[in-house]
């Protein structure tokens, strides 16, 4: 039984292919035609999900989309009328997504093959009923809340759900315009970061801002028994875009978010170029506050209505890995699954999975325990890389491989490390990353010098021995995929001073040995020599989507001034190249 998830024509469009109920190969296509956040049809993930199954677009016995142009239509149709100048636009959207859903024909057409062979049922699910399912199906419970959010899908931005054995129950929606990621995007927006998926980089600036305007911000997103509701006099309207532009090369605009109000209230948006202010950085604050003031009041809410410990979440506001570190302190769950691709990537994860479980009635008997479910490759294909890119290189056993890494690393260089498969989800997790050392004090500058030029106030992130977190973090709850900042103990901070944001938290990857033996082990390796069992990680690319084929890696790292890389066994050194 082949199913092939899709998420398509809607930002990070991305496939997986699920054989028997196992997630065999998932991608996002940026990571193929090297287009950040593509929007378009996932042509590339899809002939490496077949390639990867070792299948034919003619063994697929369904194809799983999470997107629903039918879902919540009645909503969508009283928006419209009640704004009318965007009724013309809606009519259009609409007649596109139509076009849209017949997927026998896009696939004839963007595959090459012919219609005659595709023997697929075609299954279309609601946005967040997808969001939830990657995370709920994905984790070992039978029972858990389910919970998305994000800017919006399917005229939704919020999906509280009851999950039980092979079901998930549909409790509540928020509906647009009210939304918690819309509402995170208008601040990021009139603050200066107006791309799409800049609200990560807004979360690290948070903690240097001051509680200045956080009740004035509050007036903006209130929150209400049934939920939340944004005041609209501050957001210009969403338009049956929902607040976003795909363009005729599938890249994603985001539309302005925030009406006249804003700078009524708080003075003029600031300009992408100038300098950040005070002003910008309370902004952030209130903005990180409001948001999880809100988060923890739907929390409750889904708790009184499914009181159990466990929660499966999704949806690209539950990358927001601050607000994920404090719910256990400030709501009743005890135990989070978050998939790691909780962006609308992961939609292609969840249709598939949702149609094995919920629609075929097959029993569970995935769990998604790492992320590395992308492409690898030879050690002949990276050796043919280094060749052609005519680089000195030596090639190592394992554990000279780990203890020359471990020495660099030491040392003071950044390394290079490109090993086994590829990372699902836009977190490098150990297999596309650049790893340095945790606790020199101007490692941060000298990362930013020499490879990321990332935003001063962004922090670089920790990978841990998942058994040692305790020892240097304030939660243990595991964080296998980078999904929660938590803080770091006070004696053990200059320890980690390059991984040591401003309020002193950390944004961690526990590191298990059965999940990662080779990064584990590396990772072990560092700690023998430094006394610390801490890598600084940060993902293995220059302004670009990670890198995902060995080429793209040397060529990373011929452009870069990294010091070292280390792909497959093969280590080659700036100092001699
Ligand atoms: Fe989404």
């Amino acid at each position: 039984m082949l199913i092939l998830g899709l998420n398509m024509f809607h930002a990070d469009a991305s496939a997986a292919i699920v054989q028997d109920g196992k997630i065999v190969f998932a991608i996002a296509e940026e990571r193929l035609n090297r287009i950040k956040h593509y929007a378009g049809f996932p042509s590339l993930a899809i002939q490496a999900c077949l390639k990867a199954a070792g299948a034919k677009i003619g063994d697929i016995d369904h194809i799983a989309v999470g997107q629903d142009s039918d879902a919540n239509l009645s909503e969508k149709i009283r928006y419209a009328f009640a704004n009318p100048a965007k009724l013309l636009n809606f009519v259009k959207l609409r007649q596109r997504k139509q076009q849209m859903r017949d997927v026998r024909e896009l696939i004839a057409t963007n595959i090459q093959c012919d219609p005659a062979a595709l023997r697929f049922r075609v299954h279309h699910l609601e946005h967040h009923i997808a969001h939830v399912a990657s995370a709920y199906y994905c984790s070992p419970w039978e029972q858990a809340a389910g919970f998305s959010y994000d800017g919006s899908g399917d005229f939704v931005s919020t999906m509280m759900a009851r999950c039980q054995g092979n079901d998930i129950q549909v409790l509540d929606r928020v509906f647009l315009p009210h939304s918690l990621g819309s509402f995170y995007t208008m601040i990021c927006e009139f603050i200066g970061y107006n791309k799409y998926g800049d609200e990560g980089k807004v979360m690290g600036l948070a903690p240097y801002g001051k509680d200045t305007y956080v009740s004035q911000v509050r007036d903006l997103l209130m929150t209400s028994a049934s939920g939340f509701e944004l005041d609209l006099e501050y957001f210009k309207p969403l338009g049956s875009n929902e607040g976003m532009q795909i363009k005729p090369d599938g890249t994603v605009e985001l539309a302005r978010h925030f009406s006249g109000r804003m700078a009524e209230l708080f003075g003029p948006p600031r300009d992408p170029e100038s300098e950040i202010t005070q002003r910008d950085m309370d902004l952030a604050y209130a903005m990180q506050h409001c948001f999880e003031e809100v988060f923890f009041h739907l929390l409750h809410e889904l708790h009184n209505r499914v009181p159990l410990p466990n929660l499966a979440m999704a949806g690209g506001c539950a990358l927001n890995s601050v607000a994920n570190g404090k719910l256990f302190s400030r709501t009743p769950f005890r135990k989070t699954w978050i998939q790691p691709a909780a962006g609308d990537e992961g939609l292609a994860i969840g249709a598939a999975l949702h149609t094995y479980h919920a629609v075929l009635g097959y029993p569970r008997s995935c769990v998604m325990k790492d992320s590395y479910l992308g492409p690898e490759f030879t050690d002949s294909e990276i050796e043919a890389s280094l060749k052609s890119a005519g680089l000195k290189y030596r090639k190592l056993e394992r554990g000279p491989l780990l203890d020359t890494v471990a020495d660099r690393i030491t040392a003071g260089d950044v390394v290079g490390w490109f090993q086994g498969r590829m990372e699902w989800g836009p977190r490098a997790l150990g297999n596309r990353s650049i790893v340095a050392h945790p606790g020199l004090p101007n490692m941060k500058d000298v990362l930013n010098a020499r490879i990321k030029r990332r935003e001063w106030f962004r922090p670089f992130a920790p990978s841990i021995l998942e058994e040692r977190q305790a020892e240097y973090f304030e939660h243990d709850h595991p964080s296998p995929f980078m999904l929660h900042v938590y803080k770091i103990r006070a004696e053990k901070r200059e320890q980690l001073c390059a991984v040591n944001h401003v309020d002193d938290t950390g944004r961690l990857q526990s590191v298990a040995r059965d999940e990662n033996p080779l990064y584990y082990d590396l990772i072990r390796a560092f700690e023998r020599k430094s006394g610390i069992p801490v890598i600084l990680n940060t993902s293995f690319n220059e302004n670009e989507p990670i890198v995902c084929a060995p080429e793209e890696a040397v060529s990373c790292f011929q452009r870069t001034k990294m010091d070292a890389i280390a792909i497959g066994p093969f280590v080659a050194l700036k100092s001699e190249n």
